[in-house]
């Protein structure tokens, strides 16, 4: 059972196909795109679990394929991982006119999705993401990007993959603390824009998180219709597409601050900084405090951190934090970008934040 959602981009449009099964009918959903040899990029962690099932799928449907398997971790988004990757792609006899997949979570699909877009001055590639972050989040819209000492991101360009194949049954291989993080990214979509999906979300997360089959697929083809409308509407974040940050000013620094540990995860620092957004909405009286308390009560519910005194280890200091913001990429003439909200679904971009509230809501 699968669930088809269209990006409209014009000439760059494309279709993500989210549902459980949808890998075994990768061959013919991919077969229209492929030429010659299609490079498989993976990691060691998704290879070992989902690689087997793609090539039977790729090889019934006629698709030569080859593999090219990856460490696992935030490390390989780097310039080296960068190099290493168009070295096997190079070898690997990929066509300039033909396909490569970006099997895994974000990791592999934004550094998969870079290294296509630079390859022979750019390469078509699939993205079939197998987290849940990258499944909602990471894998539609077509920004790519490696890491450098200087911050995450900074260096990447915009490339849309030619398709998308989301398949719920690739999480449950997922660790559990992988899944909840990427499920604040979920979350997310509610709290931006739809006070609807946010309350199927208060009855119905934990059957995503614990894995009900169904309530996933919902979940992700929700999620991916909200961020496939926005990026059909601003596909180069002149706008719109910056309120799909909510939480990640709050959630980068924090995540700065805690040296990009096991501390905190990408989509748990998302989670206290979306909490941190609405609590900073509600002290500047723009925010329903009813609002704040239930989506703290949320994201408990489904055990992530909601304050910054749920992470683990010290805590990081108020001027800490708002010093690793003005760093962040979304920090711009100098003045730092916050998504602030209404109240629930009713996310909106502004620069006016009086330093003292900012300061307040971080020490709190
Ligand atoms: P990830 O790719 O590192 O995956 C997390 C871990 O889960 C890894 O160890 C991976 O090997 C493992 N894994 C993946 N799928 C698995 C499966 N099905 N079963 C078992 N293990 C599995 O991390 P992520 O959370 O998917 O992505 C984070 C990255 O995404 C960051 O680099 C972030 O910057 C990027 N990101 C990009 C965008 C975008 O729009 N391009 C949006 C959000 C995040
Ligand atoms: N993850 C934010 C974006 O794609 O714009």
């Amino acid at each position: 059972m699968s669930v088809r959602i269209d990006v409209g981009l014009g000439p760059r449009s494309y279709a993500i196909h989210a549902g459980a099964g949808v890998l075994a009918q990768a061959g013919n959903l991919l077969a229209p795109f492929a030429r010659g040899t299609v490079p498989v990029v993976s990691d060691e962690n998704v290879a070992v679990r989902h690689l087997p099932a793609l090539q039977n799928a790729l090889t019934a449907a006629g698709i030569q394929n080859r593999p090219i398997v990856l460490p696992p971790g935030e490390g390989t988004k780097s310039f080296a991982g960068l190099e290493s990757l168009c070295t096997a792609l190079l070898e690997s006899g990929v066509e300039r006119g033909g396909l490569i997949i970006a099997l895994g979570g974000g990791v592999i699909g934004d550094l998969t999705g870079f290294a296509a877009g630079v390859l022979k001055r750019g390469i078509a590639f699939a993205q079939i993401p197998t987290t849940l972050l990258a499944q909602v989040d990471s894998s539609v819209g077509g920004k790519t990007a490696i890491n450098t000492a200087q911050g995450k991101n900074l260096i990447g360009m915009f490339h849309q993959p030619r398709i998308v194949l989301a398949d719920v049954t690739t999480l449950t291989t997922l660790p559990p603390r992988e899944l909840r993080a990427g499920y604040a990214e979920v979350v997310k979509y509610g709290a931006l824009g739809d006070e609807d999906f946010f309350g199927w979300l208060e009855t119905n997360g934990a059957k995503v998180v614990s894995g009900d089959t169904q309530a996933r697929i919902h979940a992700v083809a929700h999620s991916c219709k909200m961020k496939a409308d926005i990026v059909a509407r601003d596909e180069r974040e002149a706008g719109e597409r910056a309120l799909l940050n909510l939480g990640h000013t709050f959630g980068h620094a924090l995540e700065a601050a805690t040296g990009y540990s096991e501390r905190l995860l990408h989509g748990e620092g998302v989670a206290v900084g979306m909490a941190l957004a609405l609590r900073l909405s509600a002290r500047l009286n723009l925010c329903p405090v009813n609002d704040v308390v239930r989506l703290e009560r949320h994201l408990r519910t489904v055990g992530l951190p909601a304050a910054i005194a749920d992470i683990p280890g010290p805590r990081p200091a108020a001027d800490v934090l708002i010093a690793h913001m003005a760093h962040d990429k979304k920090a711009e003439g100098g003045k730092l970008t916050f998504i602030l909200t209404r109240g629930l679904g009713k996310a909106f971009v502004t620069q006016d934040v009086p330093d003292d509230a900012l300061h307040e809501i971080l020490s709190a």
